[in-house]
């Protein structure tokens, strides 16, 4: 199989995450926060395939969670094919395939994940060959939290995020994710959170030497006592059901349970795939979330697994 342009199509794995420390500053003059946001890859994933066609872009999308993709302009995996064929001045015909397993509801990067594979499935469709900063650099035009996506393993993003430092992880960790009803505005929860936290001082956000420390050294428990994240309020704010989704988890065995990103989705980090199947099994009977979904950590970031056979 080529890599100079040849390919009829790519397929690209990409990871969904978890922030195991979301420490938020206050509101920027552009907007956005300044964040010391501490990601890890988990192993939930999309596939994105890219093909050959005349036309521009195309998404389509499959799984369980399909009718609620956009298959416009606004999909991420639709603007990253479009940001790297203006980048290298060509035409954008590429049909993007995204076999959907992240959940679809918030708070696990699924839409930056597909826009992240995206950009390397078309750079290696079309045999661009983009070294890889300017691929991290597209990525953060896209999202903050798209640059991590390509990345994966863990890594501590500064800046609104899309700065990374890649950082050691010792172990496998062991998750479940709740996955809620419906989703929640990431703008919408940042919205809050500058309302929550309005003439108080905000303090600069650090992530903690204890929790890089427990991730070095792949300690569940020293991780659960570190666990962080500053958006919780706002989105327990928006979202007052999510306080029984956690209490389930911690009550079910869970060492710690804390909201992923700007939610919905809960997270619960658990010592062994023992425990994640017994909490899993006592989110799903408590009728308090969707669904639940077992993963560990870290993962690999966006790579090429496959071509479809020739058309
Ligand atoms: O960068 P992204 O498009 O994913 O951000 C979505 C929204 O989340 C932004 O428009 C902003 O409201 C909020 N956000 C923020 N500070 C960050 C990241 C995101 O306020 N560091």
């Amino acid at each position: 199989m080529s890599s100079t342009g040849t390919r009829t199509g790519v397929t690209v794995r990409v990871p969904a995450k978890v922030n195991v420390r979301l420490a938020v500053g206050g509101a920027r003059p552009d907007g956005y926060h300044d964040l010391a946001n501490v990601f890890l890859a988990v192993s939930l994933y999309d596939e994105v395939t890219a093909v050959r066609s005349p036309g521009g872009v195309r998404v389509s999308c499959s799984g369980p969670d399909a009718p609620q993709v956009p298959l416009d302009s606004t999909n991420l995996a639709a603007r990253a094919a479009e940001a790297l064929a203006a980048r290298h001045g060509i035409a954008p015909d590429v049909h993007l395939h995204i076999a959907k397993d992240i959940p679809v509801a918030g708070g696990m990067a699924g839409g930056s994940a597909d826009g992240a594979a995206a950009l390397l499935a078309c750079d290696t469709l079309w045999g661009l060959s983009t070294p890889r900063d300017e691929l991290l650099a597209l990525c953060a035009e896209l999202g903050s939290d798209v640059p991590f996506s390509l990345l994966g393993g863990a890594a501590l993003g500064t800046g609104r995020g899309e700065h990374l430092t890649p950082l050691p992880v010792g172990g496998d960790f062991h998750w479940v994710f709740a996955v809620a009803d419906g989703g929640l505005s990431t703008p919408a929860v940042y919205a809050e959170f500058d309302r929550l936290t309005a003439g108080t001082a905000v303090p600069p956000p650090v992530a903690t030497p204890a929790l890089l420390e427990a991730l070095r050294t792949g300690d569940p428990t020293a991780l659960a006592a570190t666990l962080a994240n500053d958006l919780q309020p706002a989105a327990l704010s928006l979202r007052p059901s999510l306080a029984a989704t956690l209490t389930t988890g911690t009550t079910a065995g869970a060492l710690a349970a804390l909201v992923s990103g700007s939610g919905p989705t809960t997270a619960f980090l658990v010592k062994d795939p023992e425990a994640a199947q017994s909490v899993a099994t006592a989110l799903l009977q408590s009728g308090t979330c969707r669904t639940a979904r077992v993963a560990t950590s870290p993962a690999e970031g966006a790579v090429v697994v496959g071509a479809p056979p020739r058309q």
